[in-house]
């Protein structure tokens, strides 16, 4: 299968770029906006790209009428989130705050999760997940349809830093996915 990725006809190039690049973390964004309400939604357009100083990018695109998510409006007024990394167990929930409610709907309420206390910023981060990061804008780029969410971890949290015990959710062609390690003990000889 051979895509022109610059004049797409017959395809997707969403559907294209979902399913080749995979899988991919899911960054479940909580925040809250000026008026104290909280938010929280899933992004998987989502990685790490620097560890000096530590970075994430959030890739959000805006709605159809053109409009800015919830998350991308509180983000800006605020400039603080947590990254929520859930596990395989909130995959439910993780779906229910990926539907579009209005801002002044407390995603929390409708999923039924409750808040914990970040430590180092005033977002609320979701009580029971067992990873998350802290973090502070750092960059805002607006790029054709998107808001890019360049932030800065300035706090972790992490029950273990072992993968098998976190259970981390991942998105894969439009489906969830779970990490399954390929075990690769043996080194490759050199020659
Ligand atoms: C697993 C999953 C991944 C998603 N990834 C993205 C993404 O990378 N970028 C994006 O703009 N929306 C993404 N969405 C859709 C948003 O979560 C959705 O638009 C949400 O309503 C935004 O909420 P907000 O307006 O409260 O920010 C994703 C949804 C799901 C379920």
């Amino acid at each position: 299968m051979l895509f022109d990725m610059e004049n797409p006809s017959g395809f997707d190039p969403y559907e294209v770029l979902t399913a080749l690049v995979v899988p991919r973390p899911i960054a479940w964004v909580s925040t809250i906006s000026p008026e104290g309400v909280p938010n929280l939604a899933p992004f998987s357009f989502f990685n790490a790209i620097c560890d000096e100083p530590p970075l994430i990018l959030i890739s959000i695109s805006k709605r159809d009428d053109g409009s800015r998510k919830d998350t991308a409006e509180n983000i800006l007024k605020t400039g603080e989130f947590v990254v929520n990394l859930a596990s395989e167990d909130f995959i439910e929930k993780v779906k229910t705050t990926g539907e579009d409610f209005p801002p002044d709907v407390d995603e929390f309420k409708v999923a039924g999760l409750a808040q914990a206390k970040a430590f180092k910023v005033k977002a609320p981060r979701v009580a029971g997940v067992k990873t998350w990061l802290e973090c502070k804008l750092f960059r805002h780029e607006e790029l054709f349809n998107y808001d890019l969410i360049f932030g800065r971890v300035v706090f972790a949290g992490a029950e273990s830093l072992d993968y098998r015990a976190l259970k981390p959710l991942g998105r894969l062609c439009g489906m969830f996915c779970k990490v399954v390690e390929i075990n690769q003990e043996k080194k490759i000889p050199e020659d």
